[in-house]
């Protein structure tokens, strides 16, 4: 149920502990990565159920001055430039309001630089006169390599810089964030004690967290910590074919087939040329999946979570028989494939959930190949490449099919 306080002081935002939307505002200089979270973020969250918007005041600008001049636009003794930015944030914190308000959104991401406290300022007012709670991400970065390569990746691709070459492009950048540094003033352990926010130094080499009030802010803050930007590629395939494949039966839990055997070798010989380093292997604890694994001759993980999809009473069971014996079912899943749940079983929205600290993880780590089932793999890939709930349940994941994300730029992952 939405929640309809409207918290006065601190102290009522700290015990408001019920459905209030959340407002995440991103903090920061320009080209510190703050794009980059919100949308990785909104992913996420969109994946584990929550509803979440990004809305990023750059793309409001774009889409009010249609031609970018220069950076000069951004230079604060610019009136104009001053005053178009303002009525950009407004037009989006608008839109956030309808969102949150009428739209049945649960988080928005507002990303923009708010550099300063003035502008935080009347976000949080913004927030507390619409009853939402506001969470900031700050993020701040000093090394040049990394600043640098966010400009190459991410800006220089942006429609700002269509009309320049390169040089013209990082030129007018790096004056762009000039023009910031000036009156730039980071979230500060005394002056912003009452506000909740986590502070990203140097991409996640040291955070500082402030006052998490709730469930969400606390997974906000934990994904956040695990998520990094180092080049690397996640492949993932299901087992080789099964007896239970070749019988047209779901689940269960059989061995290999003479032709998933011989995916196998195959997958062994494609990971050898593919010459990864330090590659982990995760499996289910299934048998057709850990004899797909055995045969690759490396070190590998089982998790109870990577199991195929639980269908309940129909396991072991021809889509045919399912229908024949439980036709209300059968049109039910067909109905609503992500939300339904087989009859003691599970649905691919409880999948989802079970699967989300194998999310986790494989954010943490580098190069993974994870051996896993259809349902699961579906899950998996909906996540890296933002499928709605709706396109999950029907993600084209074959067997003998090996996909690779592989980065596109600044640890943005995408089908190889
Ligand atoms: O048929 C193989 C299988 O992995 C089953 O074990 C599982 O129930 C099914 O695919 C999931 O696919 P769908 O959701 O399309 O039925």
């Amino acid at each position: 149920m939405r929640c309809s306080c409207r918290p006065r002081n601190t102290h009522d935002r700290a015990v408001c502990m019920t459905n209030c939307p959340t407002l995440i505002v991103t903090v920061g200089l320009p080209a510190r990565g703050k794009t980059y979270i919100s949308k990785k973020l909104t992913r996420y969250l969109n994946w584990i159920g929550v509803s979440t918007k990004e809305f990023n005041v750059g793309q409001y600008r774009r889409e009010c001055m249609k031609i970018y001049k220069s950076f000069e636009f951004f230079s604060p003794d610019n009136e104009e430039g001053l005053k178009v930015r303002r009525q950009c944030a407004m037009a989006a914190l608008n839109d956030v309001r309808e969102y949150l308000s009428v739209k049945g959104g649960h988080v928005a991401v507002f990303d923009a630089t708010n550099t300063t406290r003035e502008r935080r300022a009347t976000i949080v007012k913004f927030a507390e006169q619409n009853g939402f709670k506001v969470f900031f991400v700050e993020s701040l970065c000093d090394d040049k390599d990394i600043i640098a390569q966010n400009i190459v990746q991410v800006k220089l691709g942006s429609p700002d810089y269509i009309h320049c070459n390169t040089e013209e492009a990082i030129e007018d950048f790096m004056n762009r964030i000039k023009c910031y540094e000036s009156s730039y003033q980071s979230l500060d352990e005394i002056l912003d004690r009452d506000l909740s926010y986590i502070k990203i130094m140097d991409v996640g080499r040291r955070y500082l967290v402030n006052r998490v009030l709730d469930h969400i802010q606390s997974r906000i803050v934990y994904y956040l910590m695990n998520i990094h930007i180092t080049p690397r590629s996640i492949y993932l395939c299901r087992h080789g074919e099964s007896d239970l494949n070749i019988k047209g039966r779901i689940g269960g839990d059989s061995g290999l087939s003479a032709r998933g055997k011989e995916f196998a070798r195959r997958l062994r010989k494609f990971i050898q040329e593919q010459n990864i380093k330090d590659l982990k292997v995760w499996t289910s604890q299934m048998k057709r999946a850990i004899q797909t694994a055995e045969c690759l001759g490396v070190p590998y993980e089982q998790w109870k979570t990577l199991n195929e999809i639980d269908a309940g009473v129909c396991e072991e069971m021809m889509y045919e028989e399912i229908q024949e014996h439980y036709p209300l079912e059968f049109a039910l899943r067909d109905q609503d494939k992500y939300r339904y749940r087989y009859p003691k079983g599970e649905s691919y929205e409880d999948l989802v959930q079970r699967l989300e600290p194998v999310i986790m993880e494989l954010e943490r780590q580098e190069n993974v190949l994870v051996i896993c089932h259809q349902a699961v793999m579906r899950c998996l890939l909906a996540y890296f490449l933002d499928k709605t709930a709706e396109e999950l349940p029907y993600l084209k994941c074959s067997l003998h099919t090996v996909l690779k994300l592989t980065p596109v730029a600044y640890g943005e992952l995408e089908l190889f």
